[in-house]
């Protein structure tokens, strides 16, 4: 998986009778070791949260319960993705802006990501974001 993006299908065993089960591993069906993993939720519809950017942190985000949409920015191009169904998951590499908007009041958004938490490794001006694009920071990593 090289793109800095993808929609990962989840794995999902069990039966309409007594619920469903979808798991995904480390390394294996996500491309980095899980160091850290959190979750973001009683958020009202209508929210918008992210508008940053990680130097070298990768995430695999999944939505269990609700609608979330994400905007993924390269600062060339942009893409669209709605995260609302427990058996879809999405990869996002380092050195991209993402905007998360809550499109349904409650719905959880879970994160994997590749290392701790460490605040100097965000970006949150996006001018600085479009400065480092502009130097090469990522190179050829930051592709959608
Ligand atoms: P942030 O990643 O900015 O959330 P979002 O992009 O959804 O708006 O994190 C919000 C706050 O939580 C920020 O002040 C840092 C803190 N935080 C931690 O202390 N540990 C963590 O693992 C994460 C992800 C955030």
């Amino acid at each position: 998986m090289k793109d800095s993006d993808s929609i990962v299908e989840l794995k999902k065993t069990g039966s309409a009778d007594v619920g469903f089960l979808s798991f995904f591993e480390s390394q294996r069906d996500v491309p980095f070791e899980i160091k850290r993993v959190y979750y973001i939720y009683d958020v009202p519809a209508g929210t918008k949260r992210g508008m940053h950017a990680h130097r070298k942190l990768r995430q695999f985000l999944w939505c269990p319960y609700g609608a979330i949409k994400l905007v993924l920015d390269n600062g060339i191009e942009k893409k669209e993705y709605i995260l609302d169904s427990p058996e879809k998951g999405l990869y996002v590499g380092e050195g991209v802006w993402r905007d998360m908007y809550w499109l349904k009041d409650n719905s959880v958004l879970c994160v994997a990501a590749s290392d701790y938490y460490d605040e100097s490794d965000y970006i949150r001006d996006y001018g600085e974001f479009l400065r480092l694009v502009r130097e090469a920071y990522w190179k050829d990593e930051n592709k959608l």
